[in-house]
C-alpha cells in the first residue's frame, strides 16, 4: 500500500449517510462560501432547541472578539438531554464501563434526573450561581459528565483540569480560574488496583485559595481526609435532592466552559468557550464526521479532561442524542484486546482514538482483533497527531477489515470541533491525511509572509480564515494573549486570520496533509505539552542553571521530550542518575507524569546566538540524530555544537 493509495467510501455505507458523495460536500461547501451567514444560520435554526430566537448570526464588528446568534437564548444542559425526552427517554445515553468490568447504562431519563440533582446539590449546598468557575478533577466516571451538564444547566462555568496533573498544575488553574468549587472523587480504579485523586487536590488548595467548597464523590472508597466546613461527599448530599431543576437561560455567548492548554510560554491559557457556537459545531460535526445512527453505539476513548472528552464524550454525542460509551480503564489492560472485546460486547459502531493508542495496541496485541466481532464497526476515527502509515494500515485492515473509513480528524481545543477531516460516506481517503475542510470551515494553508495560500507541496501556515461558531472566544482574564497568540501570525488580504500554530501542505488534489507545530510546542502521545512549561518546572531544580526543553520523534508516543540541562556547578554531575530522578520528579510535581522527561542530557553549554537566544533547530537536529549541516558560524560559541553531538549521539 503505498501512501498515494486512495480508498474510496464503502458504497453500502454511503447511501445511508448523512453526507453521501462529494457533490454533497462540495454543494454545501459552496453554499457555505456564496452565503456564510445563511449557511450558519439556517444551520443553528435547524439544530438547536433555541428558548429565544437569535437575531443576528454572525458580528464581527469587533474581531478578532466575534459573536454568534447574538440575542438567542438557550441551554446547553436542556439541548442535551431535555429536548431529547419526548422521543428517547429510555434510550442509552451513556453507557459506563469500568475498569474492573463493571457496566452501568444510563438512559436519558436516567441522565435528566442525576444532572438535575448534580445541579440542585450545587445550588443549594454550595451556592454556585451562573458565571462562577468550578474546577473538575475527575476519574472517567458518570458523575463526571453529570458534573459537566450539571455546570451547563445553571450556568456555571466549568474547568475540567485531567487527572493526571499534579496538585501544583492543578493549584495554578485553579488560581487563574478564580474557582469557588472544586468537585473531585476519593479516586478510581486502574487495572483494578484503586488510586487517588482527593490527596492531589488537598496539597493544590494548601494555603491561599480561591475555593471554599469541595465535593467528593466516593468511586473507589478509599479512606481520604476531610476537611471540615470545606469538604462534602456527593454520595451523601445527593440523597433527597430533586430531579428537577429549571435550566437557566443562557445567552449564545455566555461561557459554556474553559479547558487550560499549552501555548509557547510556560503559562498555560484558559481557553474560553461558549454556549451556542460551541454546541452547535460539536453536535454538526458528530453528525456528519461520524454519522452516528439512531441505534448505534458510539465510542470514544479520549479522557474528559482534553478537549476530545468535552466534545466526542459528552457535548457532541448527547446533544444530537446518541448512545455514548464512557470507560474507566486503561484500553491495554486485562491485555490489548480490551478494546475489541469492548467492541463486541457493546456491539460499537463508531470508535475513536489516538494514534498512540493504536500504535501501541498494534504493537502489543497486532493478532488481537481478529479475535473479536468487530463487524459492527463502521466509521474508525483518529484525533490529536500525525498518524503514521503502518498504524494507519493496520487500523484499516485489521480493526475494519478494509471496509470502514477511517476519518483522521485534525482540529485543536481552541478550534471546539474538528475542522478539517473525512466525511466517511462521500470523501475519498488517504492513508494518513487529514483530507478536506468541513463544509463552513474555511481552512486555508497560506505563506506567513504573503498571505497568499502555498502551492501544491509547499509547506505553510493551517489557517483558518472566516470566524467560525466554536472557536475560541478568549483566553480566561487575558484579552491580549488571545489576539497575540492566535491572530498575530498571519494577515490575508491586510486582515488577521486565525492561525492553528500547525503547518501543512497541500497535495495535487488539494488535500490538506499536517505536518506539525511550527512552534515550541510538542505533541506527547496526543497529548499537547509546552516546551517553555516543562522548561519552567526543570528550572525549579536548585543546581540547573540553563535548560532546553525540545521534541524528538518516539515510535509509541509520536514525539518524546529531549531536554538538554547546564548544571551550575561545572564540576560535571557527581551522580547522572540521581539528577535525571530528581529533575523528573520535580517535573511529576509541578506538572504530572505527562510530562516526565524521555532523554536528560546533561551538557556544559547550549548553542546560542551573540544576544543569548538559544538556537533549538540545533538542539532538535542533534536530538534526532541528524548532521549538523547549517551555519553555525553566528553562535557565541560554534564549538558547542559538536560537543552536544559527542553527548548525544557519540
Ligand atoms: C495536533 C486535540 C495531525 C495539532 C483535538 C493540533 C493533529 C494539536 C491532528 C491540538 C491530526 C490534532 N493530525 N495533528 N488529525 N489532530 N493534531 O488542543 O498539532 O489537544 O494543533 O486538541 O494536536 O491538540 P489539542
Amino acid at each position: 500500500m503505498s501512501e498515494k493509495q486512495i480508498f474510496q467510501p464503502n458504497p453500502e455505507f454511503a447511501k445511508e449517510a448523512r453526507i453521501g458523495s462529494m457533490e454533497a460536500y462540495n454543494a454545501l461547501q459552496k453554499r457555505a462560501l456564496e452565503d456564510y451567514e445563511g449557511f450558519w444560520g439556517d444551520a443553528a435554526r435547524e439544530k438547536i432547541d433555541w428558548i429565544e430566537p437569535f437575531s443576528g448570526v454572525l458580528d464581527e464588528a469587533n474581531a478578532p472578539f466575534v459573536k454568534w446568534f447574538d440575542g438567542g437564548k438557550l441551554n446547553v444542559a436542556a439541548q442535551c438531554i431535555d429536548r431529547h425526552l419526548d422521543t428517547r427517554k429510555n434510550k442509552a445515553a451513556i453507557i459506563f464501563e469500568g475498569d474492573r468490568g463493571d457496566v452501568q447504562t444510563i438512559t436519558y431519563l436516567d441522565l435528566y434526573k442525576n444532572v438535575n440533582r448534580f445541579a440542585n446539590l450545587l445550588k443549594e449546598d454550595f451556592g454556585v450561581t451562573k458565571g462562577d468557575r468550578v474546577v473538575i478533577y475527575m476519574p472517567m466516571i458518570p458523575e463526571a459528565a453529570y458534573a459537566m451538564l450539571a455546570c451547563a444547566r445553571i450556568g456555571a462555568i466549568h474547568s475540567i483540569v485531567f487527572g493526571g496533573f499534579s496538585a501544583e498544575a492543578l493549584k495554578d488553574r485553579i488560581e487563574d480560574a478564580e474557582a469557588k468549587v472544586v468537585i473531585t472523587a476519593d479516586g478510581a480504579f486502574r487495572k483494578k488496583k484503586p488510586y487517588m485523586l482527593k490527596p492531589v487536590v488537598d496539597a493544590a488548595l494548601e494555603g491561599d485559595t480561591p475555593v471554599e467548597k469541595v465535593l467528593v464523590v466516593e468511586r473507589n472508597e478509599e479512606e481520604v481526609t476531610w476537611k471540615a466546613g470545606r469538604d462534602y461527599s456527593y454520595n451523601e448530599l445527593i440523597q433527597g435532592k430533586s430531579a428537577v431543576c429549571e435550566a437557566e437561560v443562557m445567552d449564545s455567548e455566555d461561557p459554556l466552559f474553559l479547558l487550560y492548554t499549552s501555548g509557547s510560554t510556560g503559562k498555560p491559557k484558559g481557553v474560553q468557550h461558549n454556549s451556542a457556537g460551541y454546541i452547535l459545531w460539536a453536535q454538526m460535526t458528530m453528525e456528519w464526521v461520524f454519522d452516528v445512527k439512531e441505534n448505534d453505539t458510539y465510542w470514544c476513548t479520549a479522557d474528559i479532561g482534553w478537549i476530545t472528552g468535552h466534545t466526542y464524550i459528552v457535548y457532541g454525542p448527547l446533544a444530537m442524542g446518541a448512545t455514548t460509551v464512557m470507560f474507566e480503564g486503561v484500553i491495554t489492560y486485562p491485555d490489548a484486546g480490551r478494546p475489541w472485546a469492548m467492541v463486541e460486547n457493546h456491539r460499537i459502531n463508531q470508535f475513536y482514538t489516538a494514534p498512540t493508542a493504536i500504535r501501541v495496541l498494534h504493537k502489543m496485541g497486532e493478532d488481537e482483533p481478529k479475535k473479536y466481532d468487530l463487524s459492527t464497526l463502521k466509521v474508525l476515527g483518529t484525533v490529536g497527531e500525525p498518524i503514521d502509515p503502518p498504524a494507519w494500515k493496520w487500523y484499516y485492515e485489521e480493526v475494519g477489515s478494509s471496509k470502514c473509513a477511517i476519518v483522521d480528524t485534525y482540529w485543536q481545543t481552541e478550534t471546539g470541533g474538528h475542522i478539517v477531516s473525512p466525511l466517511p460516506g462521500a470523501t475519498p481517503i488517504k492513508p494518513a491525511c487529514a483530507t478536506l475542510p468541513l463544509p463552513g470551515i474555511i481552512a486555508e494553508i497560506l505563506d506567513p509572509a504573503t498571505g497568499e495560500k502555498v502551492g501544491v507541496d509547499e509547506t505553510g501556515y493551517m489557517c483558518i480564515t472566516r470566524p467560525w461558531p466554536s472557536q475560541i472566544r478568549g483566553v480566561w482574564g487575558d484579552a491580549e494573549r488571545y489576539v497575540k497568540s492566535y491572530f498575530g501570525d498571519v494577515k490575508k488580504d491586510g486582515k488577521a486570520v486565525y492561525f492553528t500554530g500547525d503547518g501543512a501542505v497541500y497535495d495535487a488534489d488539494g488535500y490538506i496533509t499536517i505536518t506539525g507545530r511550527t512552534d515550541d510546542v510538542i505533541n506527547v502521545s496526543g497529548h499537547r505539552m509546552g516546551t517553555a512549561e516543562v522548561e519552567a518546572a526543570i528550572k525549579k531544580h536548585a543546581n540547573v542553571a540553563e535548560v532546553a526543553v525540545v521534541g524528538r520523534p518516539h515510535e509509541l508516543k509520536g514525539e518524546g521530550i529531549f531536554a538538554y540541562i547546564v548544571l551550575k556547578s561545572d564540576e560535571g554531575v557527581a551522580d547522572e542518575v540521581e539528577e535525571v530522578k530528581a529533575i523528573n520528579t520535580i517535573i511529576k510535581q509541578e506538572i504530572g507524569n505527562i510530562a516526565v522527561c524521555d532523554d536528560i542530557i546533561f551538557a556544559p553549554g547550549l548553542p546560542k546566538t551573540r544576544s543569548g537566544k538559544i538556537m533549538r533547530r540545533i538542539l532538535r537536529a542533534i536530538a534526532k540524530g541528524e548532521k549538523i549541516t547549517q551555519d553555525i558560524s553566528t553562535l557565541e560559541d560554534p564549538s558547542i555544537v559538536a560537543t552536544l553531538e559527542k553527548i548525544v549521539n557519540g
